[in-house]
């Protein structure tokens, strides 16, 4: 009797949202070696970290690298939806990435842009059956849902890193950057009622890197991982000093780590709410963990992760990159 094979999971058909961005490359490196689970359909890119040119750059570096240049990225939003623009260049460089050198690569933007390549591609496709990793700001998905709001037919899952409730926020005391970057478009994302999961600061403050983890990284020995490796060390220096935590973290890389292994991750279903409103909570995800308001739950709240588990995998997936 043959051995009962592993059941494979159906590979998970993603398009990644993202402002490139140091964890952004982290995190679009563990994708884009993971072809077997992951099937990536594009890149779309969306001002956030730094200006929209820089983030669409940033994306196309990360896929030249990752030998991924089959994957189009598009670039989509260059603002928010209503409030000034904001970005974190003193986080991630004025080049969006930090920690090495950037330069012009080979393939263009796929043509058109990224919020119409969504209206499209999830109008046209199976009911459910897209995933959406949102890595920055949510402007791109939140102008395609006002455009045509039946593209909601078409999503399986939004899996969004942002949002921060135990221990506050890190670019104001109670908001997380993702969020406060385009508080108004987290709102309509919420609203439209799409399939969400959220990886707040609470988990990602939990995933960080330590010692023997970079050491781990760089035993990989491929460029991929001297690379990532490279921009942890230049990128976890500024929240290693604000918070004085013992190691950074690869806040993006736990959302595509989740999508890998979600048995690694652990939450619970609530209620969330944004505040739009102009002040000092402006952008703050209101979680009700211990359901107070007696609401129904609108997000999955992902607040525990396996940081081992992570770096692992991380590890695992950059030996398979050159
Ligand atoms: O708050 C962390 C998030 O904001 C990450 O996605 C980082 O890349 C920045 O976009
Ligand atoms: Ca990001």
């Amino acid at each position: 009797m043959a051995a009962a094979s592993a059941i494979q999971a159906a590979p998970i058909d993603l398009i990644i949202d993202t402002d490139p961005g140091a964890d952004d490359l982290v995190a679009l490196f563990l994708a884009m070696a993971s072809p077997d689970e992951l099937k990536i359909r594009a890149i779309t890119t969306v001002a956030g970290n730094v200006r929209l040119e820089k983030t669409a750059r940033n994306a196309r570096l990360a896929r030249e690298w990752a030998g991924r240049e089959d994957v189009p990225v598009y670039a989509g939003a260059g603002r928010p939806l209503v409030r000034a623009p904001i970005y974190a260049a003193e986080v991630h460089g004025e080049e969006g990435v930090t920690g090495v050198e950037v330069h012009e690569p080979k393939q263009p933007l796929a043509s058109g842009n990224a919020v119409q390549y969504l209206v499209d591609t999830l109008g046209a496709a199976p009911p459910h059956s897209v995933t959406l990793a949102m890595l920055g700001p949510q402007t791109n998905l939140a102008l395609a849902l006002i455009q045509r709001p039946e593209i909601a037919q078409g999503i399986k899952e939004v899996v969004v890193m942002g949002g921060a409730h135990f221990n506050g926020g890190n670019i104001t005391p109670v908001a997380e950057f993702n969020l406060y970057a385009d508080p108004h478009a987290a709102a309509v994302v919420l609203a439209s009622g799409v399939p969400l999961t959220y990886l707040p600061l609470d988990v990602t403050h939990k995933l960080l890197t330590s010692e023997a983890r970079l050491k781990q990284l760089a035993g990989v020995n491929t460029q991929a991982s001297k690379r990532v490796v490279d921009i942890l060390n230049a990128y976890i220096t500024h929240d290693m000093a604000l918070y004085g935590m013992p190691g950074g973290p690869v806040h993006d890389a736990s959302v595509i780590a989740y999508l890998l292994r979600p048995q690694q991750f652990s939450g619970r279903r609530i209620h969330m709410s944004i505040d739009t409103r102009e002040g000092p909570t402006f952008g703050q995800t209101v979680a009700d963990w211990y359901g107070v308001l007696k609401q129904p739950a609108n997000v999955m709240w992902v607040e525990e992760g396996d940081a081992q588990g992570l770096f692992d995998l991380l590890s695992e997936r950059l030996a398979r990159l050159k």
